[in-house]
């Protein structure tokens, strides 16, 4: 195995994708959950293509199994069966270590929940990836705090978590998954919290950041104030994609 597939990263070692633009190639993902003696099938063989140079929204009603796809594409939660490409590398056949250093190397996620460290405060939570990567404290923090001010929340960069407003704990979880600038950038819901002049902010940092000819960028969303910003949307019912297209289909 040559060093750049040790390490996970695959700019140099990139073999070629499917169709040659995918960024994630995903096939015939199921997803089934135990519930108590039942066995609950949440996704039922989804085929879906996430482009590379495009802003990807996936929407669906609540339940729809939204946060469960995306956190497949991404490698943090098993497909029952199916495969999953990220930039040619079939990330469910890496070892558990490969895993994760791929991860760390191509893909920054915003959670649901933001998931921060209380302890520790928004810079050192924002720079949490590069300090994984071996990158220096003061350098780590210097980047991190670049992010919180391109998001309008420098000033609270010395703040614990449990100090900031919900909005505020969704920007360093915005910061967080840029600051290793990824190729790859999956966001559950990442303008829920925030008015509608904070949420622009962010989509624009997102384009800016996250969308290249090599790069890619999924977005969980409900909100109908950025549905204009999609290159690409696919809609779940019930575990199946029902529709992916350039625009939103008229129900919605
Ligand atoms: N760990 C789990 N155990 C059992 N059932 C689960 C688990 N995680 C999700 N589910 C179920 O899978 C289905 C899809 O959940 P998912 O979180 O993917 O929905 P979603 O589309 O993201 O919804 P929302 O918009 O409310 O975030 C739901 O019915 C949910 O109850
Ligand atoms: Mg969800």
């Amino acid at each position: 195995m040559s060093e750049a597939d040790q390490s996970g990263d695959t700019r140099e070692s990139l073999s070629a994708t499917r169709d040659g633009t995918s960024a994630i190639s995903a096939r015939g993902i199921t997803r089934d959950f135990e519930a108590g003696q039942t066995t609950i099938r949440v996704l039922h063989g989804i085929d879906a293509d996430i482009k590379s140079g495009e802003l990807t929204y996936v929407v669906g009603e609540s339940g729809s199994g939204k946060t469960t796809l995306i956190s497949i594409m991404c490698g943090i939660l098993w497909p029952t069966d199916g495969e999953v490409e990220v930039f040619g590398t079939d990330i469910y056949a890496l070892s558990d270590t490969e895993l994760v250093n791929f991860r760390l190397n191509n893909i920054g996620f915003i959670f649901q929940q933001y998931n921060l460290i209380p302890s520790i405060d928004a810079a050192a939570n924002a720079a949490v990836p590069l300090i994984a990567k071996g990158v220096g404290i003061d350098e780590a923090r210097g980047k991190a705090r670049e992010l919180l001010e391109k998001l309008n929340i420098g000033d609270q960069a010395d703040k614990l978590p449990n100090q900031l407003s919900g909005g505020q704990q969704q920007r360093v979880a915005i910061a967080r998954a840029l600051v290793h600038e990824p190729r790859l950038v999956v966001c559950d819901e990442p303008t829920a919290a925030l008015d509608a002049k904070s949420g622009r902010r962010v989509m624009d940092l997102l384009r800016d950041v996250a969308v290249a000819e090599d790069r890619a960028c999924i977005i969980v969303t409900h909100d109908n104030r950025i549905f204009d910003l999609a290159d690409r949307i696919l809609v779940l019912e019930d575990g199946r994609v029902t529709h992916d297209g350039t625009e939103m289909p008229d129900d919605h």
